[in-house]
């Protein structure tokens, strides 16, 4: 299998829908890869998943760059995408350009960011001109969940609807290869995703999406509580529970290690 790539990402609309998730160690990426997953994101889930917290927002720069080179190592063939942490992109376009800088040179191979106003789709122009392919993300984007005072669905007005559709029109008219639709309803990514030339990866937006993306711990029940549009193929938090207990009982009882 060749490496995923922009172009064959873009080639695959229409033609075969993208199973695609997130990752955040070379272990996990490894497997993800020898499974066919053709995207691997470095999720800023992560803060929520792996580091414990209860948002997005403080997950850092070197935490980004750190997982991201891990899962570079991991993966041979899937496209890695850097979620570009909050706080790294906001605070000026020359700041941004050299964080993105740095999450190509820690080897990933295209950046995430959130958002689609105007200084937004300027920094993915930039992005683009300099050679860092962006995948864009509109709808829910977690890390205004202070604006929105929760993980809130969105687009359900009318104008609310109008407002994601006009978003993903300006992501991609800003040279965004691919576009997130994170919890929107599922009439509007479809009619988004007939829209727009350039691949829609929906999470909790329905069935229609050109991709999708599922967080790995929802996808693999590490996580036992999950959000509802989530399936999960497997039901580790069990196994690996049950694991732990088996190993810890073995050693108390001297049947681990043998003589
Ligand atoms: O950080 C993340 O995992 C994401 C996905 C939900 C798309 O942004």
């Amino acid at each position: 299998m060749k490496k995923w790539n922009v172009a064959s990402v873009r080639a695959a609309k229409g033609v075969r829908k993208l199973g695609c998730c997130t990752a955040y160690d070379a272990c996990f990426a490894r497997l993800a890869d020898e499974a066919g997953v053709p995207i691997i994101l470095v999720g800023d889930s992560m803060g929520m998943v792996v580091l414990g917290h209860s948002t997005t927002l403080p997950v850092k720069m070197e935490e980004t760059l750190s997982a991201t080179a891990a899962v570079a190592r991991g993966a041979k063939d899937a496209m890695v995408v850097a979620d570009l942490p909050f706080g790294s992109y906001q605070c000026g376009e020359d700041a941004a350009m050299a964080n993105a800088v740095k999450c190509l040179q820690a080897g990933a191979d295209a950046v995430k960011l959130e958002g689609a106003t105007p200084r937004v789709c300027s920094l993915i122009k930039r992005l683009v001109e300099a050679g860092i392919p962006v995948l864009a993300h509109v709808g829910m984007t977690p890390q205004s969940v202070n604006e929105y005072g929760g993980f809130k669905k969105q687009g359900r007005t009318r104008e609310a609807a109008d407002q994601v559709m006009a978003d993903a029109k300006a992501v991609e008219a800003a040279g965004a290869f691919a576009v997130t639709l994170e919890c929107i309803p599922s009439e509007l990514a479809a009619e988004i995703t007939a829209a727009l030339r350039i691949v829609t990866v929906g999470i909790g937006a329905g069935p229609v999406c050109d991709a999708q993306w599922l967080v790995m711990h929802d996808l693999l029940g590490l996580n036992e509580t999950a959000p509802s549009f989530v399936k999960q193929y497997a039901h580790l938090a069990g196994e690996v529970r049950n694991a732990f207990a088996k190993y810890v009982g073995e050693v108390a009882d001297g049947a681990f290690p043998e003589k």
